[in-house]
């Protein structure tokens, strides 16, 4: 079991297996679970998972360009890092919401806020 985040980072979150195929390296796929939209991005370290809308003007990340540390927005090309969501370039743009994911026993996870709470944000390793 590969996983990142200790249990005091769990608290408020409630984890959900991600069901179905699961993005190929260099990919990205939108899934939409529990009331939150997130996208799945599959880097050459691991799993990224975070909010499916930019922060910058709300385009859909998915259709963005994804690089082994970052993330292209397709709309404006702001980037933003995977491993904590900050953006890259311009260096004052939105910080990117990330999602808590962990690799348990060959099955991907992400951890999901309660309503209000932080989704913090963890890449985890591949281990599949
Ligand atoms: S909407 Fe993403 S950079 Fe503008």
């Amino acid at each position: 079991m590969e996983r990142r985040g200790s249990l005091a980072e769990d608290k408020g979150l409630t984890w959900y297996p991600i069901v179905g195929p699961l993005p190929p390296v260099g990919e990205m796929q939108r899934r939409t679970m529990q009331g939150h939209d997130f996208v799945i991005a599959r880097s050459v370290d691991g799993y990224t998972a975070f909010n499916a809308a930019c922060p910058h003007a709300s385009a859909a990340l998915v259709e963005g360009d994804l690089r082994s540390h970052y993330v292209i927005c397709p709309l404006h090309n702001y980037r933003f890092a995977l491993a904590d969501g900050r953006c890259l370039k311009p260096k004052d743009g939105p910080r990117l919401r990330l999602y808590q994911v962990n690799v348990r026993d060959g099955q991907l996870w992400v951890g999901l806020p309660s309503r209000g709470g932080e989704a913090g944000g963890a890449r985890a390793a591949e281990g599949l």
